[in-house]
């Protein structure tokens, strides 16, 4: 069976490897060759966020139910574009690599400075990049996997050979800052990595898995000027531009998706010959949802990477800040498999396993 996209000159464009078609096209390896990340200066803690905006809530509620002691907030000039701008630049730097290199950016990012240009134009733009393909990805806090993914597919097929990839928020701007429910869990920031093809495929992105579920769309939301006043499915009007969500379902959905996705991963590495999954780089969401998925699937603590106790949930910027600090911090090193897991708005959810 041949399997890919038959274009009206009757050629085939193939991406699935399979003896008949392989001879057509040649696919490549996909190598993360660098990550970078950029948080804000401004440290707010929680008894900085109560006081600030007068907040029914404490110090001592926040971290025991979430974990979280701190988040960063951007300074009135920083957006989500120019902290992508800048995580991209120090991915860059790690991977050896100039702006004029990249043939492909994808920017993930529920934040945008804009809702048009996407901020992967302004990145682009900033960086000083020739005139390349740019584009955002919405998937909230799946996001940077999603964009992961899509730039593997660019890269994986040699139709870019140098691809960057950046979650980026501000979340600060998003919240309602005197709804003491959504505003403690988030903060800003913005990570970065840079894919580039290689004639192994036995490193790099080694699978990915992505799911959505649009039936729970309520549960996370953030209506815009262009939404309706009042959303489908809603009988009030929701308060425009912030977060409305109902923490403890999102939270049911975090542990019961993070599961699987662990279970699922292992059994990828099986079918790979990966030998194991080495580090888990987890959405910040909640402690208790990362504790709660390790309780049930056995996965070592000691092989998680947690930093929301000081940056909180900074949605598609999450994943690649975490993994940037394992990175630098050398929690992982080359040769190591690494788990990328995330969810959120959507809803979706989403995986991948990447050998440094
Ligand atoms: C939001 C979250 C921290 C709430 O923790 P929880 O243990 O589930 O708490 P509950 O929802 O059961 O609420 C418990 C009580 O605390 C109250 N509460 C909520 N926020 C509070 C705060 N900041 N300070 C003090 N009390 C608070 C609630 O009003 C509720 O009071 P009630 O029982 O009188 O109604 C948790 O559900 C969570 O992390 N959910 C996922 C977060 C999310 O959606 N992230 C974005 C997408 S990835």
């Amino acid at each position: 069976m041949r399997r890919g996209i038959r274009y009206s000159d009757g050629s085939l464009f193939a991406w699935v490897s399979h003896p008949r078609v392989a001879p057509m096209v040649q696919l490549f390896g996909v190598a993360l060759t660098g990550t970078g990340s950029c948080l804000p200066a401004r440290p707010v803690s929680n008894d900085d966020l109560a006081a600030a905006f007068d907040l029914d809530t404490s110090d001592e509620w926040i971290r025991t139910r979430t974990g979280i002691r701190s988040r960063r907030f951007a300074a009135p000039g920083e957006t989500s574009a120019s902290l992508g701008a800048a995580a991209a630049r120090t991915a860059l730097a790690a991977a050896g690599l100039a702006p004029t290199d990249l043939d492909l950016i994808v920017c993930a990012t529920v934040t945008p400075d804009l809702m048009c240009p996407a901020n992967a134009c302004l990145i682009q733009a900033a960086l000083g990049c020739r005139p390349v393909a740019a584009f955002d990805v919405s998937a909230a806090c799946s996001g940077f996997v999603y964009a992961l993914s899509a730039a593997t597919q660019f890269v994986r097929t040699g139709a870019a050979r140098h691809a960057l990839v950046v979650g980026a928020e501000v979340l600060s701007r998003a919240v309602n800052l005197t709804d003491r429910n959504s505003c403690i869990l988030f903060g800003d920031g913005a990570g970065a990595a840079v894919l580039s093809a290689t004639p192994d495929a036995g490193t790099g992105v080694r699978s990915v898995r992505l799911y959505a579920d649009g039936s729970g769309q309520e549960l996370i939301r953030v209506p815009s000027k262009v939404s309706p006043a009042v959303l489908p499915g809603t009988a009030a009007p929701l308060g425009r531009d912030f977060i409305h969500l109902n923490g403890r379902e999102v939270y049911r959905f975090a542990v019961t998706r993070m599961i699987e996705l662990i279970r699922l991963a292992e059994a990828d590495c099986r079918e790979l010959g990966v030998p194991g999954i080495d580090l888990l780089v987890p959405h910040q969401v909640n402690q208790r949802i990362i504790d709660a998925a390790l309780a049930d699937t056995g996965f070592p603590a000691d092989r998680v990477v947690v930093n929301l106790d000081r940056y909180g949930n900074t949605s598609a910027a999450s994943v690649p800040i975490a993994l940037d600090e394992a990175i630098r911090t050398g929690r992982c090193n080359r040769g190591d498999t690494v788990l990328l897991v995330a969810f959120g708005g959507g809803l979706t959810w989403s995986s991948a396993l990447v050998t440094l």
